[in-house]
């Protein structure tokens, strides 16, 4: 088992109608609040309404129309400005996790004098950043419960992820109703990132036996309720489930004392949403199953062992590179089964760009030895090549 150093500070405050606890939450963090928002799905459920009734003694200031994959020079750079226009205490963040990603780099930017890019390249340290509180909307990245955000930025194609423990939000807020509008795309695709997210921590070199069951059992409630969610979108229990195991994500948690897997198919999704701003969960879903196919050989079989017979069933008699098949046939299986269209033309992108991207991910350092399996430039373009 590997050292760690672990804290997230974020207060998770989870169940139906526990929003009414905002005011009491948002007072000690000051009166003068800037509330972003995506395209409009918060006011069809109400819960704009709601936020503006129970923050009506409060001064609000608001940043509407955040993109998903949000935007560097409209969203981030809108909301810097408002921020010190305005002098903003506290941020709310009211949506899914292109909503909260993007409040996160707007509270950092707004305690810094320089370019806010700099901050997201890591060029310069944050060194603070404004206080945040979400209301989550969508089950999928766990931006909730960690320190980061994915930026992109259209003019360079690039698409980053900036991760700083300033940007651990204060309080979220994770009422599951307000994720039954999700429309079945975005639940599946949801679902598929925070699967990949597990199975980023799951593909390592040094693990242990109680990650490894935590992770199995994230997985399982996500391929359990997923399908359940699509068919019944209403069903309490299910979105919760979805809720709980996907805020889990991206902190650290899932694999706490196992070495780092390097996160290799979400620098190639990245890439695939920066030029072609697809769903980022529908890219994951399609690299995974090539990603480990690719990946698979003596030295990794034992992973897709552990998985295949753990989370599938599959029958441990077999020899090992037969199960590693079918562990990867089922996973495939599963994203198709949920509506996930699994080729990279079907959602719009095709070879003219590959060699681009592929080259463009591979400035990422993808081939350094922390890698669970490093992947040249060539690698990556293969992996790119079999989504097609
Ligand atoms: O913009 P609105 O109108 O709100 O509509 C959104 C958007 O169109 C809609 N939606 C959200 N909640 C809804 C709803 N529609 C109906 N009812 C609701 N309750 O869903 C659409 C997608 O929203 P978005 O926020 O983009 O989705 P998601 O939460 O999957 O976030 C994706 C972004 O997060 C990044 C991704 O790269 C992508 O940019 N990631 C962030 C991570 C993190 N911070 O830790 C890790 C992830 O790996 C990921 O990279
Ligand atoms: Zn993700």
């Amino acid at each position: 088992m590997v050292n760690f150093n672990y804290m997230t500070p974020t207060r998770l405050i989870f169940g139906k109608d526990v929003v009414n606890k905002l005011t009491d939450v948002m007072k000690p963090l000051g009166r003068r609040v800037l509330l972003t928002y995506g395209g409009g799905s918060i006011k069809k459920i109400g819960l704009y309404q709601k936020v503006m009734e129970l923050l009506k003694d409060f001064e609000v200031y608001e940043l509407p129309g955040i993109e998903p994959n949000p935007k560097y020079s409209t969203s981030v750079l809108g909301g810097v400005k408002i921020c010190k226009e305005k002098n903003i205490d506290v941020i709310l963040s009211v949506g899914g996790g292109s909503v909260l990603d993007c409040t996160k780099a707007i509270a950092a930017g707004a305690c810094y004098d320089g370019e806010t890019w700099d901050l997201i390249i890591h060029k310069v340290p944050t060194k603070a950043a404004l206080p945040i509180v979400d209301i989550m909307t969508l089950s999928a990245t766990g931006s909730e419960y960690d320190a980061g955000g994915v930026i992109s930025r259209t003019e360079t194609n690039d698409k980053l992820a900036y991760m700083d423990p300033h940007l651990y939000p204060v309080v979220s807020f994770l009422d599951p109703t307000y994720t039954f509008s999700v429309n079945k795309k975005h639940t599946a695709a949801g679902t598929a990132d925070a699967i990949n997210h597990i199975l980023e921590q799951y593909f390592c070199a040094d693990h242990n036996t109680l990650a490894d069951g935590f992770c199995e059992a994230g997985l399982r409630t996500l391929m359990q309720f997923c399908p359940i969610a699509l068919r019944e979108p209403e069903n309490y229990e299910a979105r919760a489930e979805l809720m709980l195991a996907c805020c889990y994500g991206c902190n650290g948690i899932y694999a706490l004392g196992n070495s780092k897997g390097g996160w290799p198919m979400h620098s190639i999704e990245h890439a695939l949403s920066a030029y072609y701003d697809i769903t980022h969960g529908e890219g994951l879903a399609i690299i995974t199953p090539r990603w480990m196919k690719y990946i698979l050989s003596e030295r990794t079989v034992e992973r897709f062992v552990s998985l295949g017979t753990h989370l599938f069933g599959i029958d441990a008699t077999l020899p090992a590179m037969e199960i590693a098949e079918k562990t990867i046939e089922k996973m495939y299986q599963f994203f198709e089964s949920i509506g996930i269209p699994m080729h990279l033309r079907e959602v719009g992108i095709d070879e003219t760009r590959l060699a681009e991207m592929a080259h463009h991910i591979s400035q990422e350092g993808l081939a350094g030895s922390h890698m669970y399996v490093p992947l040249s430039e060539e690698d990556i373009l293969n992996i790119l090549k079999a989504s097609l």
